[in-house]
């Protein structure tokens, strides 16, 4: 199975299944002399485990990071930093029933047909439990971004299509403690009662996480294949769930006029001479319809995306389904499940940001004389 490794210089690769011993990710390309260590990424993963809202799965994990390589006296090596997770939540009983009938919504059938054969349990490798493994990553991604001044924030911005007003560049207090991880009290309260209502009914919701990184310089992104808005496509549509993503205006430019889309350069900024080097000043523009990406190269802006989540796929309601032989079933699915991944996927989308930036960076370094 190929495709589990991410990055050209900062690499990231995870390996692991649901209900297997561990995930775990491997970074290699993250420069030497970083100050790192465990809590760092235990402070990350904490940020996704289950338990924060009442939108998430009541699976209770550690997700204890042990860092095995690549750190020594609290500073990255320049060597390969191997993080492992160990698994310690799983019940895979609960997946007895699931061994020769397919999830509607899920990997299942696809993945069967695919490879012959699959580990039904909590959905192996296709499962979510794969996203800590890459905020593990994403936390060493996140520290090197942060040594060079770049910030990235998600948050969700909507559940069951009760959305919360545009924070800006954020209070993101608030995000943290109300659970939702939503900019908004009144928000929260809302989404709150409709997840109750959703579950007493045996149903899931969707969202949209919007996700801002600040403080990038003009010139991330490679202009051709490796845009910074391709890169970020690839890098949010590969997280379980993701059914699309929006940069600035995104869907809503189709319906602009040229003179609405465009976002003006400010007078201000004085481009350095020619073969001379940026020398530190901003660009300010008149908004940011294009989230912060000209010709797939950052312009300054801050850069801005949304990501829309489809409901989660496990609900407790039955469901008709087939099983292995093409016959019809009937499904209940056990076990703990979310009832709206945002929440959760908020760190993971950070997570993936970072990682395109931090490597996008580094390749950016040997852009020119
Ligand atoms: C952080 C996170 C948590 C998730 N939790 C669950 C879950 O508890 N139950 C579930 O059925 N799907 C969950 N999902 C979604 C599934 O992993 C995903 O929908 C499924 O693997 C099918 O992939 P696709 O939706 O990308 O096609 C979660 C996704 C993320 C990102």
């Amino acid at each position: 199975m190929a495709g589990n490794c991410f990055g050209q210089i900062f690499k990231a690769i995870t390996f692991g299944e649901s209900h297997g011993a561990a995930v775990g990710c491997v970074v290699d390309g993250c420069p030497a002399g970083l100050a790192l260590d465990a809590d760092t990424v235990r402070r990350e993963l904490a940020r996704r485990r289950p338990g924060g809202s009442a939108a998430s799965t009541s699976r209770s994990e550690a997700d204890e990071p042990e860092i095995l390589s690549g750190i020594f006296e609290g500073r990255t090596l320049g060597t390969p930093i191997a993080i492992v997770i160990r698994n310690t939540g799983q019940l895979s009983r609960d997946y007895d029933k699931l061994k020769d009938v397919y999830r509607p919504g899920h990997a299942d059938m696809v993945w069967e047909i695919k490879y012959g054969l699959r580990d039904h349990r909590g959905g192996g490798r296709s499962s979510a439990r794969e996203t800590a493994a890459r905020v593990a990553a994403g936390a060493v991604a996140k520290a090197f971004l942060a040594e060079n001044g770049v910030t990235v924030n998600a948050w969700t911005r909507s559940i069951a299509g009760i959305s919360a007003p545009d924070p800006g560049c954020g209070d993101f207090d608030i995000t943290e403690k109300n659970g939702f991880c939503v900019p908004s009290r009144d928000t929260a309260a809302k989404i709150a009662a409709k997840i109750d209502e959703l579950k007493a009914a045996g149903e899931s919701a969707g969202g949209v996480v919007e996700c801002r990184a600040n403080g990038l310089p003009v010139g991330f992104g490679e202009p051709v294949f490796d845009k910074l808005d391709a890169l970020l496509a690839q890098a949010v549509m590969s997280i379980g769930a993701v059914k699309g993503i929006e940069f600035g205006a995104g869907f809503g430019s189709a319906a602009m006029s040229g003179s609405e889309s465009n976002d003006r350069p400010l007078a201000g900024y004085a481009v350095p001479a020619r073969g001379g080097s940026d020398n530190g000043g901003r660009i300010s523009y008149s908004g940011n319809n294009s989230g912060g990406v000209l010709g797939g190269i950052s312009n300054g802006n801050c850069l801005a995306f949304r990501a829309a989540f489809k409901p989660v796929p496990s609900i407790a309601k039955k469901q008709l389904t087939v099983d292995r032989t093409g016959r019809e079933a009937e499904i209940e699915i056990e076990g703990r499940h979310d009832i709206c991944v945002c929440p959760r996927a908020v760190p993971v989308v950070e997570a993936m940001t970072a990682l395109v930036l931090a490597d996008l960076m580094l390749r950016g370094r040997a852009a020119r004389l």
